[in-house]
């Protein structure tokens, strides 16, 4: 590829010409991160058999846990699943924006993208970059968060680069991502709507328009990635909630993380001031704090409450508690 010598990191600045490429790129089979509202992802032309399995491939991603497929608009989203009326007023409210949605699957959808599944997730995602390149590509995109499997997900494309270098072809920098937490995933499939995982659209911005069904019974369709080891960094996470104040004692090679004041000794502190804030800094956070040496991560639960929800989540799963 062009200016591959130059930039051994394959980080191209999102010009018009640099979007054709990767366009270009998709429609050949290839891989392309690329930033979206809430995290960057790896895509893929999401008809193409071979690409999605080298997407598995270079993230090292168990073949049971299917992707997200984005599209334009809701017009775009029939061709691929069954709309029904709930899915269609979500669609109408919250896109383009962080919100995926689970429905049955029409017989076009390869696979190897749904994980053998007969649903499939679609998103449109709110980034002018994202959705030109889906649009210029002519096809789906399919694309799970761009790190390698396990690790926090990427909010900028240095942190791509880090994971996944050889795996990708080409890097698409439109700098930090605006929320940092993934989509909601939302199961539409019934007349109602479960959520399978939480994610920048709130349960209280989906209560505003439509049933939101918990508890028993409720996600019996369950998303298959949310068992699966997650947003972890290489060094250990420990909660502030569930260790209590014993874990400040030998604070001294231990870093922090969270919204609340903590004592004094710990080698390093990232502190964020708003449950925004702290949604958009968490992962790039955990990057910089396994690399400044700790041995401990020390990680402070917001409360469960709009954004509160999703950075519960992923703290839980990172600390080896979901
Ligand atoms: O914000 C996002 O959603 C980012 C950006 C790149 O769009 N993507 C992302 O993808 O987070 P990924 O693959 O890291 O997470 C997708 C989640 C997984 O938990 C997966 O199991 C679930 O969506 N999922 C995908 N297809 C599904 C399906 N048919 N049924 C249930 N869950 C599904
Ligand atoms: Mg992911």
């Amino acid at each position: 590829m062009d200016g591959t010598e130059r930039n051994p990191k394959k980080i191209f600045a999102p010009t018009d010409e640099a979007i054709s490429r990767a366009a270009e790129i998709i429609r050949n089979g290839g891989l392309v991160a690329f930033p979206t509202e809430t995290v960057y992802g790896l895509g893929a032309d999401a008809l193409n058999d071979g690409a999605i399995r080298k997407i598995f491939k270079a993230k090292g991603r168990p073949a049971d846990n299917p992707l997200i497929l984005h599209v334009t608009n809701m017009r775009e989203a029939s061709l691929y699943a069954v709309l029904n009326d709930a899915a269609e007023n979500l669609m109408e409210r919250f896109w383009p924006g962080p919100l995926t949605i689970v429905l049955y699957s029409r017989g076009n959808v390869p696979l190897a993208a749904r994980a053998g599944l007969d649903t499939v997730a679609l998103r449109s995602p709110m980034n002018p970059i994202a959705l030109s390149l889906i649009k210029m590509s002519g096809t789906p995109i399919a694309a799970p968060s761009a790190n390698r499997s396990g690790r926090p997900s990427p909010t900028t494309a240095e942190a791509v680069w880090d994971d996944l270098r050889d795996g990708v072809d080409m890097i698409l920098d439109g700098g930090s991502t605006a929320i940092g937490v993934e989509s909601t995933v939302v199961d539409a499939t019934g007349g109602n709507i479960s959520i399978l995982r939480p994610g920048g659209v709130t349960r209280e911005m989906l209560e505003t328009i439509a049933d939101v069904v918990q508890g028993e019974g409720a996600n019996r369709r369950r998303s298959p990635g949310t068992s699966h080891r997650h947003y972890a960094p290489a060094v250990e996470i420990r909660l502030w909630e569930y260790e209590g104040i014993k874990i400040f004692q030998n604070a001294g090679k231990w870093c922090y993380v969270g919204m609340r004041i903590p004592p004094d000794g710990f080698m390093k502190s990232i502190l964020f001031d708003t449950l925004e804030d702290y949604a958009r800094g968490l992962f790039s956070a955990l990057r910089e704090l396994e690399s400044c040496g700790a041995s401990v991560i020390i990680a402070d639960l917001p409360d469960g409450a709009g954004l509160g929800e999703a950075i519960k989540n992923r703290l839980l799963h990172a600390a080896g508690r979901i």
